[in-house]
């Protein structure tokens, strides 16, 4: 079927808002450029980033200019440059995913395999890649050497989220004891992903990240907004451990200098995610051969892209949330 003229598409105009802050609006379908794919969307998933670029917490870099579709984190059909294959994609900078049409990077679209879903494609590419690209700042390999020569005790926090939930897979994939946290309404779910200890950070043992074996870790994948650095720098062992922080506070960047110039063995290594198109495609092989789970907390037909971002802006999803194009209404 022919391309049509216009879409349906879920814009912002202005910074901040909210859920509210959206609007349903009929659009040209957008022109890739060289360089880029045009995706008939099947399903987004929405990350934390994307309402935190709304509310102005990338300006002036994103969004690029206004009117803005959101959601960088793509699954669809190529429509043009290609062959009808069904890709996975990123597109963090250029967003575009609430929307009947997308354009994509082609450096950082990789082939969906049959057997992965077009919403768990959707899911992977930011929170998996974070999760991995977190381990692997922490010290963890996935060659099959971390048992011996690497670290051995893992700790995941917010390990019920997005981010948190691929990271205790990825963990255990990796062969290490993982010590998770989450909300009391969680740890059976965590459980079931693998973790050996679950704490609920509501209680005080949780809130101190505290083994209940009295385990200190090599590795921390700190997914929790919010944790100080004292609180992870406690838990770590003696002889040194990394923590790798997707959520970085204000200093964490100073701190982190600090510690490489003073060899420290205790360190903190902020992370922002720079995809990358190998680690998406390793991403989506575990899921083909089913060593990858993706939970999907609630998906949201395009019509109501608006509830999709007002629950990942509450901050308590269990795993993702998904906005599919063909959704029931
Ligand atoms: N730097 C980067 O490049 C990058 C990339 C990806 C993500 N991030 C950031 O990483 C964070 C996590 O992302 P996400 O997608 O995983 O978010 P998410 O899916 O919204 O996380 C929500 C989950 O976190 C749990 N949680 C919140 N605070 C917790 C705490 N103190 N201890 C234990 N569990 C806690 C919640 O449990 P309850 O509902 O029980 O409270 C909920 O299940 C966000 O701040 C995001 O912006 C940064």
């Amino acid at each position: 079927m022919a391309t049509p003229r216009t879409m349906r598409a879920v814009q912002y105009d202005k910074y901040g808002g909210g859920a509210e802050g959206l609007k349903h609006v009929e659009v040209p379908v957008p022109s890739p450029k060289k360089g880029e794919v045009l995706l008939k969307m099947e399903a987004a998933s929405i990350n934390p980033i994307d309402w935190k670029i709304q509310k102005g917490m990338l300006r002036p870099f994103l969004p690029g200019k206004f009117p803005f579709t959101p959601v960088g984190d793509l699954a669809g059909e190529v429509v043009e440059l290609g062959s009808g294959s069904r890709p996975v994609a990123c597109a963090v900078q250029s967003g575009g995913g609430l929307a009947e049409y997308a354009v994509a990077p082609a450096s950082l679209t990789v082939a969906r395999p049959p057997e992965v879903s077009a919403v768990e494609g959707a899911c992977l590419p930011a929170a998996g890649g974070s999760a991995l690209q977190l381990l692997k700042l922490a010290g963890v390999s996935f060659d099959g050497t971390s048992g011996a020569t690497g670290p051995k005790n893992a700790l995941v926090t917010a390990a019920s989220g997005g981010v948190g939930h691929y990271a205790v897979q990825l963990a255990k994939l990796a062969g290490l004891h993982v010590t998770a946290t989450c909300g009391a309404r969680n740890v059976d779910f965590v459980r079931g992903l693998g973790a050996d200890e679950v704490l609920d950070y509501g209680t005080p043992e949780g809130a101190a990240l505290r083994s209940p074996s009295s385990r200190r870790y090599d590795a921390v994948a700190n997914c929790a907004a919010g944790v100080p650095w004292p609180a992870l720098k406690a838990v770590l062992a003696d002889d040194g451990g990394t923590v790798a922080d997707v959520t970085p506070g204000v200093g964490a960047a100073l701190t982190s200098i600090l510690q490489k110039v003073t060899f420290a063995k205790k360190r903190l290594a902020p992370l922002m995610l720079a995809p990358r198109r190998e680690e998406m495609e390793w991403l989506v092989g575990l899921a083909r051969q089913g060593k990858l789970r993706t939970t999907v907390d609630s998906r949201y037909p395009l019509s109501r892209a608006q509830e999709a971002w007002a629950k990942s802006m509450e901050g308590h999803a269990t795993g993702k949330i998904v906005v599919e194009m063909g959704g029931a209404e």
